[in-house]
């Protein structure tokens, strides 16, 4: 059975795209971002995930405002990357995991989550970024990734509850998959930033850090987070937050968090960055056999007493 092993958010500042595809990793402005997701690159070489949901949001890339699904999940076997006015970042086409969306649209839709299912569709730095910032600049992406484009970009996005209901339901539909995948749930954009108008270049590192804080300790006190909130306090983009949320639904409701990142700023934003683990289960842990019968309650009592 597929099961969720883990989730990472991190921002998906374009800016850091370009610094990638220019090569100014290296630079003193840009290192300084891109040391700080090293070890999380290591992290996730070492899960090896068979599978990555990726909740990002689209930026008018492939969605005009003439059409802005609230929650749309890529179920095409591809998607390529999308031109976003300087032609498409040269990343390769991100390779999607058609069956397992599938069942996750049917899963999802059947307990009343309208998404609009997508089978064609580029896919913009909201989600090129983050994949970059994980697995580095490889010549292909080293695992299936299926997106979930969020509308956070034209009023009303989604709650911040109902994207962490959205999660649940996402690790419902995960667990009913039949083969035996393991998954990663990213969740992209924030944190707190606003790109224009009087308040351009705002950035409120207490409420960014709180989220963190939340997000592993406390996500219920962040799904009563209102849109207001957002917009007052973490700038008009900081609403990319909730979507960090659909990541947090999808995992067990008790997490390990592993590593976090903040730094401010990447061209004018902050950027966050945690990842959280579900407690290993045994099958789900590379390289561990699985048991192939668990013991009886005599036997196990047996154990422990031999134990003492
Ligand atoms: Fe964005």
């Amino acid at each position: 059975m597929a099961r969720i092993i883990a989730g990472v958010s991190s921002s998906h500042v374009p800016a850091i795209g370009a610094a990638i595809d220019l090569k100014k990793t290296e630079e003193p402005y840009w290192k300084r971002v891109f040391d700080g997701f090293g070890r999380s690159k290591e992290w996730m070489a070492r899960q090896k995930p068979d599978v990555v949901i990726a909740v990002y949001n689209d930026h008018a890339s492939a969605f005009s405002v003439e059409l802005i699904p609230t929650f749309a999940l890529g179920c095409a076997a591809e998607f390529p990357p999308a031109d976003e006015g300087w032609g498409p970042r040269p990343v390769p086409v991100v390779k999607g995991h058609p069956a397992l969306a599938s069942h996750i649209a049917q899963s999802v839709i059947l307990d009343e989550f309208d998404l609009t299912i997508v089978n064609k569709m580029e896919v913009d730095h909201g989600l090129t970024v983050p994949l970059n910032l994980m697995f580095g600049s490889p010549k292909e992406w080293p695992c299936p990734v299926i997106p979930l484009a969020v509308n956070v970009v034209m009023y009303p996005p989604p709650t911040g509850h109902r994207c962490f209901m959205l999660g649940r339901a996402i690790r419902k539909a995960v667990n009913s998959y039949p083969e035996d995948l393991r998954v990663i749930v990213m969740g992209t954009g924030g944190m707190s930033h606003q790109i224009s108008g009087p308040r351009a270049g705002l950035i409120n590192s207490a409420f960014d850090k709180a989220f963190l804080d939340g997000l592993t300790r406390n996500p219920q006190k962040l799904v009563r987070i209102p849109h207001v909130e957002y917009m007052r306090e973490a700038g008009a983009e900081g609403i990319e937050m909730v979507m960090w949320l659909i990541m947090r639904g999808a995992l067990d409701d008790k997490v390990k968090e592993v590593y976090r990142f903040y730094t401010v700023p990447a061209s004018n934003t902050a950027v966050g960055h945690i990842v959280l683990e579900n407690a290993p289960r045994a099958a789900h842990r590379r390289g561990v056999p699985v048991p192939a019968k668990r013991p009886s309650t005599k036997g196990r009592r047996a154990v422990a007493h031999a134990a003492h």
